[in-house]
């Protein structure tokens, strides 16, 4: 539909931020044909760049400022006073359109701690219908054979918008990867998609399988219905600002709009039923504090009315981190180091082109390993003692740890993801040498224990938010990295791996002691971009921000629909879960629409 604003009015339901979440509620509240919906966006319509829709070429878009909002976290205590780039996408799909398009889900005892925690309705059994109906589960008789793949209804979506195959393309070193992990006692997963998704598994991709191009929630929810009369989608289009109304009868805060920024002019949408932030987890917060809801110290500081003072906007962020592990690869196995080679980059091109398959047609990481604690920590009681110096700051963090404590001991879900990457992975001080090839782990904690905060640093929408992750703020953390780089050395000394492998550069063999390897992670942990929880679906009094419905407490027609929700982190690349989160929004909010 046109984006002509002449005949900008009002519309049934305004939806901030057209990315993951945003498309896909948009999507489907426009099934119907008497719902108008208005999408804001703030980037713009980059769907079908070469750049986002080819899955090899994805690890280029970090840091475009076209679709990359590359956020910085503030200087990090606990790493050595470090920002840490945050990326996230800008513009229609949102950070579907820059992520890695891994697609998993993450286990079942994770989905039904929403519910604990206060989430009535959230849980495994509910999300799995959702999950399924967001994907179309593609599999070739290539795929059985290869990946033991199978199709089993229970699990596996056949009529979604979103499309989830294997890798076209897997490494040299996925098998050995496989049979170096099974030997080390980390059992083999034919379905992670099942519920439990701990122990080695053969990834699932947002990818078309016909195109071998990347899904989105643009190519999957938007485009087949953006000629829809009833959804206008408005690009280069900044919220910044929820229009708010306080009734006094009954005392409720009512949404009747949001003002937005469209080419430097100041332009307002109205709605007649409710709006809906699907902003993302950084700005989801931002904006509610820029429109009078949050916490009263943090919006009298900027001098913003406060409409609700609720405490809990911008609190309990929690995110995955991991580490680099690199080491030198015998050069007859392939790499990506092999794409240095113009005249070999040029007909990888061409194989794409022409027969979608090849380095380009897939995603880089073909193969996981998601480990509990027993199996890759090699002193569980040094862990264990520092879970002491874990910091709550609500009832609902405290209630959401003890949780995590529990998984810990249980030794039934992943705490460390473990991927391999065929390829050198940047770290300060270490460059690849030229002709050499590389094997890395990528090792992520999926259960950290920190909890960092986000919160406007001034009165506008176009300055950043701070976000503080908090990375590190416990002992724990520290000592479950220390020993998942010390497990990567025990994985690439053994057999078939070992074969493989000739010599260790990053961390390198010279960083041995536990002090030397807390140094150099306090010096390189990252995030693996999956910010969740700062808008969270706990109780008020637990420091909740929407309830299970996803309605903001104290408003009466504004939702929160995105990661921001998530309130206890999951052992899972987000993105299933979003569209997930989001197919269910959307029965909830036609179910009450109904009443
Ligand atoms: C580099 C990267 C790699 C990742 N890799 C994977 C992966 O391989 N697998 C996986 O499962 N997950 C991955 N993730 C995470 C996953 O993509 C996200 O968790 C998920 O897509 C977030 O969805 P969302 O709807 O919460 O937010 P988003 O999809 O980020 O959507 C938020 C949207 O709101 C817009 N917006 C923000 N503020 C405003 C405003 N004021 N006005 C108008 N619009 C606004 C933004 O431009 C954006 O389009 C990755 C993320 C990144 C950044
Ligand atoms: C927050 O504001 C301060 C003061 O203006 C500035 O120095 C800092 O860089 C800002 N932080 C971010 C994340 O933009």
């Amino acid at each position: 539909m046109s984006s002509d604003l002449t005949d900008l009015k009002s519309f049934d339901y305004v939806i901030v931020g057209g990315g993951n979440a945003g498309l896909v509620a948009a999507a489907r509240l426009v099934e119907d044909p008497i719902i108008t919906v208005c999408v804001l966006e703030a980037g713009e319509d980059v769907t079908h760049l070469p750049d986002i829709i080819i899955p090899g070429l994805s690890f280029k878009n970090m840091g475009n400022p076209n679709f990359d909002w590359s956020f910085q976290s503030t200087p990090q205590v606990n790493a050595n006073d470090r920002t840490i780039h945050l990326l996230r996408g800008k513009g229609l799909g949102g950070s579907t359109i820059l992520n890695f398009m891994e697609l998993a889900r993450g286990h079942e005892e994770e989905y039904d701690a929403f519910e604990t925690l206060g989430a009535k309705g959230w849980n495994w059994k509910s999300l799995l219908e959702y999950f399924k109906k967001s994907e179309t589960f593609t599999v070739s008789s290539n795929d059985m054979e290869r990946f033991g793949a199978t199709v089993n209804p229970l699990f596996h979506g056949t009529e979604g918008p979103l499309h989830r195959t294997m890798s076209k393309w897997i490494c040299d070193a996925h098998m050995p990867f496989l049979k170096t992990l099974e030997s080390l006692g980390i059992p083999f997963n034919p379905d992670c998609s099942s519920g439990s998704n701990t122990g080695i598994f053969h990834a699932g991709h947002a990818i078309d399988p016909i195109e071998a191009s990347r899904s989105s929630s643009a190519t999957a929810y938007y485009e087949p219905v953006k000629a829809k009369r009833n959804l206008k989608v408005i690009t280069g289009a900044r919220a910044t600002q929820i229009l708010l109304k306080k009734d006094d009868v009954p005392r409720t805060v009512v949404a009747q709009g949001v003002n937005f920024i469209k080419d430097g002019k100041e332009l307002t949408v109205y709605c007649r039923k409710e709006v809906i932030i699907s902003a993302g987890t950084f700005q989801t917060p931002q904006l509610l504090e820029l429109s009078g809801i949050g916490s009263k110290a943090t919006l009298d500081k900027y001098g913003i009315p406060v409409i609700l003072d609720l405490p809990g906007v911008g609190e309990n962020l929690q995110d995955h981190f991991w580490c680099p592990f690199t080491a030198v690869m015998d050069s007859k196995y392939e790499s990506f180091e092999v794409l240095a080679n113009p005249e070999r980059a040029v007909q990888e091109m061409e194989l794409y082109e022409k027969s979608k398959s090849g380095m380009m047609s897939t995603a880089a990481s073909s193969i996981f390993a998601f480990i509990p604690p027993t199996k890759f920590l090699s002193d569980i009681d040094v862990v264990r003692s520092s879970l002491k110096s874990v910091i709550a700051s609500t009832p609902g963090q405290q209630k959401a740890i003890d949780i995590q404590k529990a998984w810990f001991e249980n030794d039934n879900i992943g705490h460390l993801e473990f991927a391999p990457f065929p390829g050198f992975m940047p770290a300060p001080g270490k460059a690849p040498v030229p002709g050499k090839h590389y094997f890395s782990l990528f090792a992520g904690l999926l259960h950290p224990f920190s909890r960092g905060t986000v919160h406007i640093n001034s009165s506008s929408i176009l300055d950043a938010p701070n976000i503080d992750l908090r990375v590190l703020d416990n002992e724990a953390d520290l000592e479950m990295m220390v020993q998942a780089i010390k497990f990567s050395r025990k994985v690439i000394r053994n057999q078939p791996l070992s074969g493989m492998i000739t010599e260790e550069v990053i961390p390198g063999p010279e960083i041995e002691s536990d002090e030397d390897i807390k140094d150099w992670i306090r010096n390189i942990i990252q995030t693996t971009f999956h910010p969740i929880g700062t808008a969270a679906m706990v109780p008020l009094e637990d420091g909740g921000v929407v309830d299970a419905e996803l309605k903001v407490y104290g408003t009466s027609n504004l939702r929160v629909v995105d990661a921001s929700i998530i309130p206890i982190q999951i052992s899972s690349h987000t993105q299933a879960t979003v569209y997930a989160i989001a197919e269910k929004a959307v029965d909830i909010i036609k179910g009450s629409m109904r009443s």
